[in-house]
């Protein structure tokens, strides 16, 4: 059974766009066919992988004001590649890609709510239609909460929330589980909160292990899972993105990077050959 995580943060810059591609480049790697789904304008999927978000004629938006499906935007990133002349990645991996465009879609749908009755439900049709085609689908959001993270709440069956451990992250995220837990309310839509994740851990710096503590006591109080896992602020990232045209976990398969982000997405996926777990300080 398909499983549809997202990440989900309304801050900028906290590794949500790195975590869909490296996440989903380890399923793909683990042979389970995989599909990104790029919510954001700014296309950094796409970029992530060597590709231009804006040589997409066909996108996300197309299929949310009901032009088009899935089906017609989804392409194979491999093919892609070899299109654009990079070296093939040989993954069961797709990609449906979106642009500029997306930027127009609230405009669109709140000026012409006649024609979108349900706008928190602009994708999930289609979306529907070809479930059955993945294993797992990874859905990256844009930094904000507005019609957008709504449609993507209605797709998802996980949501990963991303933070990075400073003050202003640790506020920033409990502000998003509330709106979240409101919008459930509100639409009655079913919001299942996978856990929450710290990003661009620094170790040498005091106050990352502080704020790692308020978040756990904070999800303690909660009942909300912070996973053991912290994804570490590498330089490795920005240079496989600027140097491989792809994510670090297809570039170095033993840098520490990669490795929490296996150890994430086997905390994530409840792999029973999880690896005993390790503090969140271990890298
Ligand atoms: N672990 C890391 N260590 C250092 N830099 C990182 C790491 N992960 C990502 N980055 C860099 O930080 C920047 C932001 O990362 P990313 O694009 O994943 O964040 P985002 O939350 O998707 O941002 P946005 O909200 O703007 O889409 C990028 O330039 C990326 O290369
Ligand atoms: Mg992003």
């Amino acid at each position: 059974m398909v499983k549809v995580y997202s990440v989900l943060m309304n801050k900028g810059g906290v590794g949500k766009t790195s975590l869909v591609t490296n996440l989903a480049t380890l399923t793909a790697l683990r042979k389970k066919r995989t599909l990104i789904i790029d919510t954001d304008g700014q296309g950094n999927c796409s970029l992530a992988f060597g590709l231009l978000p804006a040589n997409f004629s066909r996108t996300v938006f197309d299929v949310a004001i009901g032009k088009l499906d899935f089906d017609d935007v989804i392409v194979n990133i491999d093919e892609e590649r070899k299109k654009n002349g990079l070296d093939p990645i040989n993954l069961p991996l797709d990609l449906a890609p979106a642009n500029h465009e997306m930027n127009m879609l609230e405009f669109e749908v709140l000026t012409r709510l006649d024609k979108y009755p349900n706008p928190f439900r602009l994708w999930v049709k289609s979306l529907n239609a070809i479930l059955n085609r993945y294993d797992v689908i990874f859905i990256d959001t844009p930094p904000s909460m507005g019609l957008v993270a709504g449609n993507v709440l209605s797709m998802s069956d996980h949501i990963i929330i991303p933070f990075i451990p400073e003050s202003f992250g640790v506020s920033g995220f409990i502000r998003v589980v509330e709106a979240l837990e409101e919008f459930e309310e509100a639409q009655g839509i079913r919001v299942n909160i996978a856990g929450v994740v710290g990003t661009m851990f620094d170790s040498r710096t005091t106050l990352h292990y502080e704020m790692m503590e308020d978040a756990k006591r904070y999800c303690r109080r909660n009942r909300i899972r912070l996973f053991e896992t912290v994804i570490p602020r590498s330089i490795r990232y920005p240079a496989a993105f600027a140097y491989e045209r792809k994510p670090a976990t297809l570039v170095d398969r033993h840098h520490y990077l990669v490795v929490r982000y296996e150890s994430l997405l086997m905390e994530l996926m409840g792999d029973e050959q999880k690896e005993k777990q390790k503090p969140f300080w271990f890298f």
